[in-house]
């Protein structure tokens, strides 16, 4: 994944460094670093924070940073980047995979070249160098790179001895960014949008330069000047305060992000025209497919759930989807730039069938490369587990494939049953507790609260740690029921009072070999906690928040790192 950052002719660039590595950090936290002209650079192993304190008063114009999540070489100093090629001519930042890096690896090393990381990045820095030592027309190398080297990159580069900065986009994503004479490259616009009145979204395979007194972008051979254009992006100043975390802030967000969508979605107690227009024209596709990855995916499920005529179909982004040209793809994705959709969208593209893309980054690659954006309307979601997102998903599909005679009650009816859990917050206390004494743990539940399992289950997992499987109640006795005992119990889930009998059973089942449980339904006489039923289709929207409820309090118990679990990053951006 990783995130990366660049300035040219700034003299602020250390501080705009740290504050864009800071907005890039959800993109990986294994390791920071930035290199500032002339010959500074400075790598931790430790949070972005940490180069903020330990480096106060750089003065350069010019420089880079990173964010890594490590893919090649563990998490090291030495596989930190910025990387510097072996003669020290140059300086990058890469954010991607090389696939084929080995081949050149060895290739440089007969011709010298000794290598300080395990990283296929320092394989870029060193083989430009040498492509330079051979020919030194920069235009030439960088092609030559992007030819030669196979996967995905986005490369800042700096040249001893120039002012400006080279860039390199292909497959991964990359912004430049401009206000008057200074220039601003990253990832993600929101890590320079505070500096940048103009912006550029370079296209695969394109490179270019930056300086104060030149900038080019390069496209099949062709040299043209860079065309900005003036774009205001959302502001990402927010902060947690008055919670312990973000992620808790964002489950309390979800009352407002109903508000939200009804702004956006709705106009009087129906759907407006331009969305009963979508609506429409979904009704009268010839089939649905709905793909997404993690939490994204489990929103698929929850709206496949509802409706289990062949009209809908629901694929997991990493898999195989056929694609036809007379079909509807739904692409969900609260980043927009999970790899694997992107791949899938260049293929939905090239056949010529309609995507529409539903994510909470309208200025992403997926929505850029989408027929229709569907806003999430979440607003920022800072913590790395998807709350807000998810919620989203899974209301503004309901808005769109489902028959709902007035929207404004509808959405009202999920507030409520949002507002009457997070007033019982409390009640989570006593539960998490005994949860968190477990290893591990089977979500158990049938029909559409498999997926609501599914996604409480991921989101348990991910931010506590504990081993937590999704189970469908029927088939726990088929073999799984085989692993349980003390420490690995059973959390039974129902929204359909036609489940209760049958979730029951099940837990029953688990509880006589000694395993711990517990239930959580809408029927309040079997119901560990209370929970006020939603409307028709988000009936269980009370205890999807119960969940998140449960994994935070689970999690802060365990003292983990809850808006930043190890491992993992909010946006998914290799293979
Ligand atoms: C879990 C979570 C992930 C994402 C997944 C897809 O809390 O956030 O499972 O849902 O990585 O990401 P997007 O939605 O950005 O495509």
């Amino acid at each position: 994944m990783c995130g990366i950052v660049g300035v040219s002719n700034d003299s602020n660039a250390y501080k705009i460094i740290i504050e864009g590595l800071e907005n890039l950090e959800y993109r990986g936290y294994d390791s920071a670093g930035f290199f500032l002209a002339p010959n500074k650079i400075y790598k931790t192993t430790s949070r972005v924070a940490s180069l903020k304190s330990k480096n106060k008063d750089i003065v350069s114009n010019c420089g880079m940073g990173h964010t890594r999540w490590a893919t090649t070489g563990k998490v090291s100093i030495k596989n930190a980047h910025p990387h510097q090629s072996y003669h020290k001519k140059f300086v990058l930042v890469h954010n991607g995979i090389i696939s084929n890096y080995l081949e050149y690896k060895y290739k440089l090393i007969k011709e010298g070249y000794v290598f300080k990381s395990d990283t296929d990045s320092e394989v870029i820095v060193n083989y430009l160098e040498y492509l330079y030592s051979q020919n030194s027309d920069m235009d030439y190398c960088l092609k030559k790179l992007i030819e030669d080297l196979k996967g995905e990159m986005a490369l800042i580069i700096s040249m001893k001895g120039d002012e400006g900065l080279y860039f390199v986009k292909k497959g991964s994503p990359l912004v430049v960014g401009k206000k008057d004479s200074s220039f601003y490259l990253a990832s993600d616009v929101l890590a320079i949008s505070n500096y940048s009145d103009s912006f550029y979204f370079p296209n695969d395979g394109e490179y270019g330069y930056v300086s104060k007194s030149n900038s080019y972008v390069i496209n099949k051979n062709e040299q043209n000047s860079i065309t900005f254009n003036q774009e205001q992006f959302e502001n990402n100043t927010t902060t947690s305060t008055g919670f312990s975390c973000f992620l808790l802030k964002e489950i309390y967000d979800q009352v407002n992000l109903i508000d939200a969508i009804s702004k956006t979605y709705t106009s009087g107690n129906k759907l407006s025209l331009y969305y009963q227009d979508i609506k429409k024209s979904l009704k009268s596709s010839k089939h649905i497919n709905l793909i997404g990855c993690g939490s994204s995916f489990n929103a698929a499920s929850y709206i496949k759930s509802l409706d289990h005529s062949s009209h809908i179909s629901t694929y997991v982004g990493s898999e195989y989807v056929k694609i036809n040209k007379d079909e509807t793809y739904i692409l969900i994705s609260q980043s927009g730039e999970t790899y694997d959709l992107i791949q899938l969208a260049k293929k939905i593209k090239k056949k010529k069938a309609k995507m529409i893309v539903l994510t909470n980054t309208p200025h992403s690659t997926l929505a850029r490369m989408s027929d229709i954006t569907l806003n999430m309307c979440a607003g920022y979601e800072k913590s790395v587990a998807a709350t807000k997102s998810f919620l989203a998903s899974i209301t503004i599909l309901t808005l769109l494939t489902k028959d709902i005679s007035n929207v404004t009650n509808y959405l009202n009816k999920v507030k409520r049953s949002i507002k009457y859990t997070l007033k019982h917050e409390d009640k989570f206390n006593d539960l998490a507790k005994k949860i968190s004494k477990l290893t591990s743990l089977y979500y158990i539940g049938k029909d559409i609260d498999y997926a609501i399992c599914q996604e409480g289950g991921l989101k348990l997992k991910e931010i506590s740690y504990l081993h937590v499987e999704a189970m469908l109640s029927g088939e726990l006795k088929h073999g799984p029921i085989a692993t349980v005992n003390k420490k690995f119990g059973a959390l039974g889930i129902s929204t359909k009072s036609s489940s209760d009998e049958k979730i029951k059973t099940a837990l029953a089942e688990v509880k006589c070999r000694k395993a711990p449980v517990f239930f959580l339904s809408l029927s309040k006489d079997i119901s560990e906690i209370r929970f006020l039923k939603g409307p028709k289709y988000l009936t269980g929207v009370g205890i999807i928040i119960g969940l998140q409820i449960l994994s935070y309090k689970v999690a802060n118990i365990l003292k983990r790192d809850i808006d930043k679990p190890r491992n993992l990053a909010k946006s998914v951006t290799v293979i």
